[in-house]
């Protein structure tokens, strides 16, 4: 790979020795965020259903942390993977040792290892992965195609490498804002306390209605060093655009996934009307590809900060027929789990309260991240088929039994539930649920 110039490595690696990121504090866990979001998207079985549409255990899985900093999302990937050893590197020793130290507060001392270790080294560490993450580093790299094949050298062939770059247009400010403290010498050296006092004088010195003021500043950043740090005067940084990033998975011969939030980057979300879209888009959409759909999507509404991905060896996505294709019988013939990280207590007591309490269940408010709308289900019908769910998969058609057996009568009518009725109103259920991977099916072998 090309060698990064061994000064803006220096700058690099001098300005995370000086400020490790994230400051997270040590006692801080996601166990007690108020929702699942960042334990679902690093939890591999994600993005694995999503390529594969199989359910993975997460036992004695090994997953590298590149570029771990101060290790909280380290933190994250051990929480999110019970069982799976987790190794971190990063340039900064610093960061490595804050890492090190998160984890075995924690409780994971023992299943992880840390180095001081450039991405473009790692071959030397001898090991493959099944699960490589690059958060938040790649867009510091001179160039990310190089960085993503390096990152391949050590994934293994069924491995899925989740990566992200900045995205030029919904950084533009931060961009240009960069440029500024460039010229008036702030990252010449590398930035402390005494640039980030500059810069907070400048932008508050702007007019209100300065452009640069008004898309890049915010009065709150005034008290958060690290964010004027890593916005302001972050050295390196690189914002990038779709075909940018497609064009690197090409040169590093990566197959893309799916974006790490791909319900929030639906195009058609973005018309008044998805049903009646203008008769040229109409008939092209449907034929073009996922590159063009994104690219359109970032053009039009460049909401996203990050261009979140998830990647892997070519050749690797099992040719399954898409859930939302099933027909009756391979919904009959699948088995169902819950995803793992919905098995948890407190989602089971909220699911039997709302049944005791014949009020809907809002699934969605555990794991928000998939959806654009809360997600609603009736708690008799959720209740009776994902309870059992706590204990592990279940075949359909064990279920489509259990619900015969809650309601074997129609409520109108009074006439015995028929077996096909039963079957349908499990499989709406479901097939709603999968959607969002708050369920995962599976066609039993
Ligand atoms: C913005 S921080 C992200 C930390 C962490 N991944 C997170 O998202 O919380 C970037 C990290 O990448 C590390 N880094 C930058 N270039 C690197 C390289 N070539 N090899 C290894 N680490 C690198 C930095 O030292 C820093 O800790």
């Amino acid at each position: 790979m090309n060698t990064q110039s061994s000064e803006s490595l220096e700058k690099i690696r001098q300005q995370f020795e000086n400020s490790p990121y994230p400051r997270t504090p040590l006692d801080e866990s996601p166990k007690n965020d108020k929702n699942f979001n960042q334990l679902f998207l690093h939890n591999l079985v994600t993005p694995y259903y999503l390529r594969n549409q199989q359910v993975i255990q997460t036992e004695g899985k090994v997953i590298l942390d590149a570029g771990c900093g101060s290790g909280y999302k380290s933190l994250v990937l051990a929480e999110a993977n019970p069982g799976a050893k987790i190794v971190g590197i990063d340039l900064s020793e610093q960061s490595v040792k804050l890492a090190q130290e998160r984890l075995r507060h924690h409780g994971f001392g023992d299943n992880t290892e840390f180095h001081t270790l450039l991405i473009e080294d790692l071959p030397k560490l001898g090991l493959e992965f099944d699960y490589i993450n690059c958060d938040e580093v790649l867009y510091l790299l001179p160039d990310p195609a190089a960085g993503l094949a390096s990152l391949k050298s050590v994934l293994k062939p069924t491995g899925i490498l989740r990566s992200n770059l900045h995205n030029y247009l919904q950084r533009q400010g931060y961009f240009r804002a960069q440029e500024v403290f460039r010229l008036m010498g702030l990252t010449e050296d590398n930035p402390g306390e005494l640039e980030v006092g500059l810069v907070v004088e400048t932008m508050k010195a702007l007019k209100d209605r300065v452009q640069l003021r008004a898309i890049a500043w915010r009065p709150d950043y005034e008290e958060n060093e690290q964010t004027i740090l890593m916005n302001f005067l972050l050295q390196s940084d690189k914002g990038y655009g779709i075909p940018e990033l497609f064009g690197a998975l090409r040169t590093a011969d990566l197959e893309f996934i799916a974006m790490v939030n791909w319900r929030h980057w639906e195009l058609n979300d973005l018309f008044k009307d998805a049903e009646d879209l203008p008769a040229f888009l109409a008939l092209s959409l449907p034929e073009a590809s996922i590159e063009d759909r994104l690219h359109l999507f970032n053009l039009m509404h460049p909401i996203h900060r990050l261009i979140d991905f998830w990647c892997g060896h070519p050749e690797h996505a099992t040719p399954a027929q898409p859930v939302s294709a099933w027909s009756e019988k391979d919904w009959f013939n699948a088995r169902v789990h819950l995803h793992p990280q919905l098995r948890q207590p407190k989602v089971k007591e909220t699911l039997i309260r709302c049944a005791n309490e014949q009020k809907p269940f809002e699934i969605s408010q555990y794991i928000p991240i998939p959806v654009t709308a809360p997600v609603f289900a009736e708690s008799d019908i959720a209740a009776c088929c994902l309870l059992p769910l706590w204990e592990g998969s279940q075949p359909v058609a064990d279920l489509v039994e259990r619900w015969l057996k809650v309601r074997p009568y129609n409520l109108i009518t009074l006439e015995p539930t028929s077996k096909a009725t039963a079957f349908e109103q499990v499989r709406q259920l479901l097939s709603k649920l999968e959607v969002f991977l708050y369920i995962l099916a599976e066609p039993m072998s």
